[in-house]
């Protein structure tokens, strides 16, 4: 199965064909993701909150990125990589934008990076893209910045804001990103953008006019029930079946039924 690149996203782009993005971040997950036949895997600095256990994502580091990186490449046949770049890795200056984005590619097995913010970080998405890097821009509600925006809210609600925020979707496409994140912006923003910019637009939150759509894979099935977020479609409820099964053991084990004759050795 060939690896889908960014001339693939394009083309489905021009064919009309929706974009299929979801987070994974270790090897059983991201067989899974791949063997669905989506089109890309974001390794995302949500595993902070959904993998770590922490309440942003603000403490993940560029060795925790790399190591969830590389179990995520080892398991992907089909789906493009994309390496999400954690806070700190490269808001301080251009040249460690592109050191850190290089070792997504070089250590990690990545094809393409993401980075959250519009204008402000046009200069570094322009430096990692000239380094040979594809880049996945992220705007609207951008989570590396909970403080600036007072908690996560959605964006983008007053003229203001949406004016601020369809000019860093034009600052990052003329940065040279390849497509944009739209995180928690009202529908109509989200459709005035798609029909704004010639990159794909991949919306979380957006409504249903962007390019395709993504969403952290512990919300679509069902492992994660700290928050849920409005934009968040459970497809299954995994940790239900899993608390069923393991209380299921332990019974077993408590009562002598297992292990069985079946489950031993002569
Ligand atoms: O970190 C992440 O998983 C993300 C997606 C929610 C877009 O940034």
């Amino acid at each position: 199965m060939p690896k889908i690149t960014v001339l693939d996203i394009y083309k489905k782009k021009a064919e009309g064909k929706k974009i299929t993005m979801l987070t994974a971040y270790d090897y059983p997950t991201a067989q899974i993701v791949d063997q669905a036949g989506i089109d890309m895997i974001l390794v995302g600095d949500s595993l902070g909150m959904v993998v770590q256990g922490v309440s942003s994502t603000l403490p993940v580091t560029m060795d925790e990125m790399i190591y969830h990186t590389k179990m995520v490449s080892r398991a992907t046949q089909s789906s493009m990589v994309v390496g999400d770049m954690p806070f700190l890795s490269y808001q301080t200056s251009a040249s460690d934008a592109v050191r850190n984005a290089g070792r997504f590619l070089k250590e990690a097995g990545a094809e393409a990076v993401k980075l959250e913010g519009g204008s402000q970080m046009a200069e570094a998405i322009r430096a990692i893209v000239n380094a040979g890097i594809p880049v996945v821009a992220h705007i609207g509600l951008t989570p590396q910045y909970v403080h600036m925006m007072g908690g996560f809210k959605v964006q983008g609600k007053n003229d203001a804001a949406r004016e601020k925020i369809l000019a860093d979707a034009r600052a990052v496409q003329d940065a040279g990103a390849f497509s944009v994140v739209l995180e928690g912006i009202p529908t109509s923003l989200g459709a005035e953008i798609h029909k704004a910019l010639h990159i794909p637009t991949i919306g979380i939150g957006a409504g249903p006019d962007c390019d395709g759509q993504v969403l952290v894979i512990h919300d679509v099935l069902g492992l994660f029930d700290r928050f849920t977020p409005k934009f968040v479609k459970k497809y299954a409820n995994l940790k239900d079946q899993a608390l069923k099964a393991v209380k299921e053991y332990k019974q077993e084990v408590e009562s002598g039924k297992f292990p069985s004759e079946e489950h031993s050795f002569k």
